[in-house]
C-alpha cells in the first residue's frame, strides 16, 4: 500500500494533498502521531497513514480494531482560523467527503448516521474521530482521524451485527490508496467551500439526502438523560433536529451526545 499511496498523493495537485505525508507500516494511532506532529509545528494538510494501528482509538474512549493489510487508517491535520464551537462541523464535512469518495471509487451509495458514521446495508463501514487542541479561545489544531473498513475481516462478536467492510458488502476489490486519494480530494473541495461561510448551508441538502436517521425514531443519549424523537435532518450548524412527542424541535449538538436507532444501530 505504501508505494501506491505515495505515488497517488504525489500525483494529486490539491492544497491539502500530495505534500506532507507520513506513512507507517504500524503505529499506535495515526491520531496520536498527528497530534505529536502538530505540537512539533507540522503544517495544515499533514497526513498520517498507517497500515496497522496497535492502539487505534474510537469515539467515547473506545478502541478501534486496526489489523494490518485490511483497512484504511489515516489522520489529517488542520489549523483552522475559527472559533472552537465550529470544529464539530468538520467531522460532518469529513463524513460527507468519505461518503462521496466511496460512491466514486466503489460505485455504491452509502448513508451517514449522524454525525459521522458511514453506513452500508445498515452496518458501519467507517468511523471518524476528531480531536481538537484549543488554546484559550482559539484552535491550535484539529486532527480528523478516519478508519474505513475495506477488506473482508472478522469483527469482534459485539460488532458482528453493526460493522461491515466495503469489499464484503459490494463484492468488489477496492484500492485503499485510491480511496484515500479520493477522500482527500473531496474533503479539500468541501473544506474550501466551508471556509467561505463557516457553516454547513452548502452541504445540508446533500448531507440530509444520505442521512440514515432521517424520518426515523432516534434515541438521544445525553449526559443529563435519554429521550426519543423523530430525526428531521441537520441545520446549517450540523446540529441534528429532533422532533419531540410534544412537537417541540430539539437541536442536538455533536459533542457529548450519542444518537441510536430505537430498534438497533440505525
Ligand atoms: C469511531 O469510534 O467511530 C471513530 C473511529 C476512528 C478510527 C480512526 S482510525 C484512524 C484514526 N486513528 C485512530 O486512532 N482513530 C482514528
Amino acid at each position: 500500500m505504501k508505494s501506491r499511496i505515495l505515488a497517488l498523493m504525489q500525483e494529486s495537485e490539491g492544497y491539502l494533498s500530495g505534500k506532507k505525508l507520513e506513512y507507517h507500516d504500524s503505529l499506535e494511532s495515526t491520531n496520536v502521531r498527528a497530534k505529536i506532529l502538530a505540537e512539533e509545528g507540522a503544517p495544515e494538510g499533514m497526513l498520517v497513514v498507517a497500515d496497522a494501528q496497535t492502539a487505534g482509538r474510537g469515539r467515547r474512549g473506545r478502541s478501534w480494531a486496526s489489523p494490518a493489510g485490511k483497512n484504511l487508517y489515516f489522520s489529517l491535520l488542520l489549523r483552522p482560523n475559527f472559533v472552537p464551537d465550529k470544529a464539530p462541523m468538520l467531522t460532518l464535512l469529513m463524513a460527507l467527503s468519505v461518503q462521496e469518495a466511496i460512491e466514486e471509487v466503489c460505485g455504491c451509495a452509502t448513508e451517514i448516521k449522524w454525525p459521522n458514521d458511514i453506513v452500508l446495508n445498515g452496518k458501519k463501514v467507517t468511523g471518524i474521530l476528531t480531536e481538537m487542541n484549543v488554546q484559550s479561545d482559539y484552535i491550535d489544531n484539529v486532527v480528523i482521524g478516519v478508519g474505513v473498513n475495506v477488506k473482508a475481516q472478522e469483527f469482534a462478536p459485539e460488532l458482528i451485527d453493526k460493522a461491515a467492510s466495503l469489499e464484503a458488502e459490494i463484492k468488489k476489490s477496492i484500492s485503499r490508496a485510491l480511496l484515500l486519494q479520493k477522500i482527500i480530494k473531496h474533503f479539500e473541495k468541501n473544506y474550501a467551500s466551508f471556509l467561505k461561510q463557516l457553516d454547513l448551508s452548502p452541504f445540508m441538502e446533500r448531507y440530509n439526502a444520505c442521512l440514515v436517521n432521517l424520518g426515523r425514531e432516534v434515541q438521544v443519549l445525553e449526559p443529563a438523560g435519554t429521550y426519543c424523537g423523530i430525526a428531521e435532518g441537520i441545520n446549517e450548524k450540523g446540529e441534528l433536529l429532533v422532533r419531540m412527542p410534544d412537537g417541540q424541535i430539539k437541536e442536538i449538538y455533536a459533542g457529548e451526545v450519542s444518537v441510536r436507532g430505537v430498534y438497533g444501530y440505525v
